[in-house]
């Protein structure tokens, strides 16, 4: 089983008398130190993916920026790890603005966004002075503006813009196209207002555009029509001073064994060839790309592993197993219908060949973390590992029913750290006022 999830695994998986291994490390055993549910992290994969996109995009588009998306997992270990590693950081609130300072980010290497910044949140961004503001609505630029007047700087700004592209993805994660909450459309002249906002305001800088077009995407052929309509536009505004594009994240991984995501090689490329390609035909020199990964950067290196906990076979209907988990750590399939192939970590050997519905033990029918999932004769004490979780899970993770959210440990070389510890009850109440 593990040589035929071989490239949805992190690489390197492997198997030791029927158990699974991930950075050397026996999950079974992992999941009786720490307990379970278990988020479990390659580092190396972690690091590996970083040196390779910073490798692909200075080749393809030399002195562009690689900023991981933290909101795919903004686990402190992990934000130290890529900034280690040299790359910048994408943060989507004030809470991920936090974490990436607790990790040691330089504040100039941290890149904000959110459809809705508060004053709050923008006062806290320029008082750190984060090297980016992604203004993305009308009402973010005198706001901006202001705050930067108050605290004296002058703050870098990219206008977020929606080229009107459809990425061919689910429509939750969609963002190119021009019915969107997020950017500005680039029709009825709003766009154009917006340059020509930011560049009267006295206290931004505009440096360029942005448009993250759309996520999981398997496709890349997306990026050529939005560069082109990207460079229509920045050749239209014309000025010196838009000499960054921010083309954003997406780039999928494999969920399944059928899934054939581009590299991260090909969608640098594609990408660097896209914009180089559309802003030559304007006659504009190549602008400075910034590009940011989420899910490709993190999503492969992490697996959960969960506890079997109840087996029910309906004669003629269907077997459902039930695990100590579900929809409070892993809400991509109740929100996106996204599919996963789960595998018993410690049968790894034995044929996957049982179809069951693997449930999580939450209060609702549709807390189905696998619709059909194939697995080896499953019985009550098995762990079931479920890959490429470590996008979007713990990141989502939530307290539904009272469940702590899981602990999560990094792997590597055949030792395991724990770097978030496992949620108690007391946490669940800590926010409380005292009753009594
Ligand atoms: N940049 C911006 C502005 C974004 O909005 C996103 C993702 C990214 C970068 C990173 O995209 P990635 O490389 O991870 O595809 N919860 C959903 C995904 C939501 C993505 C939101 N924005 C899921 O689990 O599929």
């Amino acid at each position: 089983m593990v040589g035929a999830l071989a490239h949805v695994l992190p690489e390197g998986a492997g198997e030791r008398r029927g158990h699974l291994i991930i950075g050397g490390c026996d999950v079974v055993e992992l999941a009786d130190e720490f307990g379970t549910p278990l988020v479990i992290f390659d580092e190396r994969q972690i690091r590996d993916r970083a040196r390779r996109y910073r490798t692909a995009l200075e080749q393809h588009a030399p002195g562009g920026t690689v900023i991981y998306a933290s909101k795919a997992y903004s686990g402190l270990t992990a934000l130290r790890l890529l900034h280690e590693e040299g790359v910048e950081v994408d943060v989507a609130s004030g809470g991920e603005l936090f974490a990436a300072l607790q990790a040691g980010f330089p504040p100039e290497r941290i890149h904000m966004h959110g459809n809705n910044k508060d004053a709050r949140e923008i006062s806290e961004a320029l008082d750190a002075g984060v090297g980016t503001i992604v203004i993305d609505g009308a009402q973010e630029i005198d706001l901006v503006d202001g705050i930067a007047a108050e605290l004296g700087v002058r703050q870098r700004v990219m206008l977020r813009l929606t080229p009107g592209v459809d990425p061919n993805t689910h429509h939750a994660i969609a963002t190119g196209q021009v019915d969107s909450k997020f950017g500005f459309p680039l029709r009825d002249g709003i766009a154009e207002r917006a340059v020509a906002a930011v560049r009267a305001a006295p206290n931004l800088e505009l440096i360029g555009v942005d448009a993250h077009l759309g996520s999981q995407l398997l496709d890349l052929s997306v990026f050529a029509p939005a560069a082109r309509v990207l460079a229509d536009f920045v050749a239209s505004v014309g000025g010196d001073d838009l000499t960054h594009l921010d083309i954003g994240g997406g780039l999928g991984i494999a969920y399944t064994r059928g899934d054939r995501p581009p590299s991260i090689e090909e969608f640098c490329r594609t990408v660097a060839t896209a914009v180089g390609e559309a802003w030559a035909e304007k006659g504009m020199a190549t602008p400075r790309l910034h590009i940011e990964p989420g899910r490709s950067m993190v999503g492969r290196a992490g697996v959960t592993l969960y506890r079997v906990g109840g087996v029910k076979e309906i004669p003629g209907v269907r077997t459902y197993v039930s695990v100590d988990g579900g929809m409070s750590d892993q809400m991509r399939p109740m929100l996106y219908g996204a599919v996963y192939e789960p595998l018993i970590a410690n049968r790894v050997t034995a044929p996957h060949t049982d179809t069951v519905r693997l449930v999580g033990k939450h209060c609702e029918s549709g807390d189905v973390l696998v619709a059909d999932a194939m697995l080896a004769d499953p019985r009550v004490g098995d762990l079931v590992c479920l890959p490429a979780t470590g996008a979007y899970g713990v990141a989502m993770a939530n307290n539904y029913n009272g469940q702590p959210r899981p602990a999560v440990v990094m792997v590597q070389d055949g030792a395991a750290r724990l770097v978030t510890r496992r949620e108690t009850y007391e946490d669940l109440i800590s926010r409380e006022i005292p009753v009594a």
